[in-house]
């Protein structure tokens, strides 16, 4: 089947008395165990409503198994968790989410745990590899840079060292990126991105192997991040439109990219769907869309940042990204306030620099609100 067919119809529960269509809501907590082949308990990973959600996500990662979290994070911290201990060394990338990459300065050291945060070239990932590496983490499309990994590369890379390799995929979606086809062990979302898609879910995922999700379900067991079948149910209907919102959401992406980078009150844009990208060419041949983060730096001579922000009137100053509607956000005032100023200005991220999520509204509506502040903004 095709993507958007998967996101219909694979995993539907259907019950047999009522032959409803839509999978029924299970609210038990608690379930009969004997003369049952295992038992089933929401911290177990293993209730139908969990099974379904990920038996969709599988089909569209095309993966053997998977887990749903309460979180992102949750996904990320337990499958990071699960492969590396005391002694091992772990290789990330260094434009990750903001919050994977605290959870990594702020609890690795005490648990033992040694790592090397470097650009997404693989050359020098594979610099920074070392005897005990144990892990590869890479994030492709990146946030907010919108920077292209080279999947297949370190996916190779990391195979000739018998090196575990982990994407966050949750930029790209399953719709335009499929890593585990590009070599890569373990796929991870936020679903509170794309998958949930509506603003109104928190949760994350993880596919992968039988064998790997075998290992990470041991910790997750013990780590306790898993989602309620009400929150499961909710993230099961908002699958069935990923298909069409994120197609819909693409095309807009490109069009406002395109028209920003012909504005002189913009000196950068960031979106793969540029061949001015750097990372155009690589997304070309591992994605077959690019994405709906559009992240743009303003020329602060031309136009003050914080008063750009203030006077949108459609598009919204808010956290979070991939829903239906237009959010847009400071990096530097939100996923990226923990780092320090140094690190921040390494990576790129200025104050005038804004990460624009864009939603299925009409194109137009959506870049003629941009215009408009940006011309109330103007200094
Ligand atoms: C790329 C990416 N990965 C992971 C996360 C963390 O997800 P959550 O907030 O669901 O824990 C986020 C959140 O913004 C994100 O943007």
């Amino acid at each position: 089947m095709k993507k958007s067919t998967q996101c219909v119809h694979s995993g539907t529960y259907i019950d047999k008395e009522t032959r409803g269509v839509n999978t029924p809501v299970f609210t038990s907590s608690s379930f009969e165990y004997l003369d049952m082949p295992h038992n089933v308990y929401p911290r177990y990973f293993n209730t139908p409503n969990q099974r379904v959600v990920i038996n969709k996500l599988c089909a569209l990662e095309n993966a053997e198994d998977g887990l749903i979290f309460s979180s992102g994070m949750a996904a990320i911290s337990t499958v990071l968790f699960t492969f590396l201990g005391s002694g091992d060394h772990a290789v990330l990338q260094k434009d990750i989410y903001g919050g994977t990459h605290h959870f990594v300065t702020a609890d690795f050291e005490r648990f033992g745990i040694d790592y090397t945060f470097v650009s997404n070239d693989t050359e020098a990932i594979e610099r920074a590899i070392k005897e005990n590496t144990r892990l590869i983490f890479i994030e492709s499309p990146s946030n907010p840079l919108l920077r292209i990994t080279d999947i297949r590369a370190v996916a190779e890379t990391a195979k000739t060292k018998n090196i575990i390799t982990a994407i966050d995929n949750t930029f790209a979606t399953p719709i335009n990126q499929n890593p585990l086809d590009l070599g890569m062990d373990i796929v991870i979302h936020s679903g509170t991105k794309y998958l949930g898609g509506h603003s109104d879910i928190c949760c994350g995922a993880v596919v992968s192997t039988k064998a790997f999700i075998g290992k990470i379900r041991g910790s997750a067991t013990n780590f306790g991040g898993c989602l309620d079948a009400s929150a499961c149910s909710l993230l099961e209907r908002s699958i069935k439109t990923l298909g069409i919102r994120v197609e819909k959401q693409c095309g807009n992406a490109q069009y406002i990219a395109e028209s920003l980078w012909d504005n002189p009150a913009v000196k950068k844009v960031y979106y793969p769907g540029l061949e001015s990208h750097q990372g155009h060419d690589t997304a070309k041949s591992q994605m077959r869309g690019f994405g709906a983060i559009v992240s743009f730096e303003l020329d602060e001579r031309k136009i003050a940042p914080s008063e750009f922000i203030r006077k949108l009137r459609l598009i919204t100053p808010a956290v979070s990204l991939g829903g239906v509607e237009s959010l847009i956000c400071s990096p530097a005032a939100t996923s990226h306030e923990k780092l320090t100023g140094e690190e921040r200005a390494e990576m790129g991220i200025t104050d005038g620099l804004f990460r624009l999520s864009v939603g299925i509204e009409d194109s137009a509506d959506l870049l003629s609100d941009i215009e408009q502040a940006l011309k109330k903004a103007s200094v």
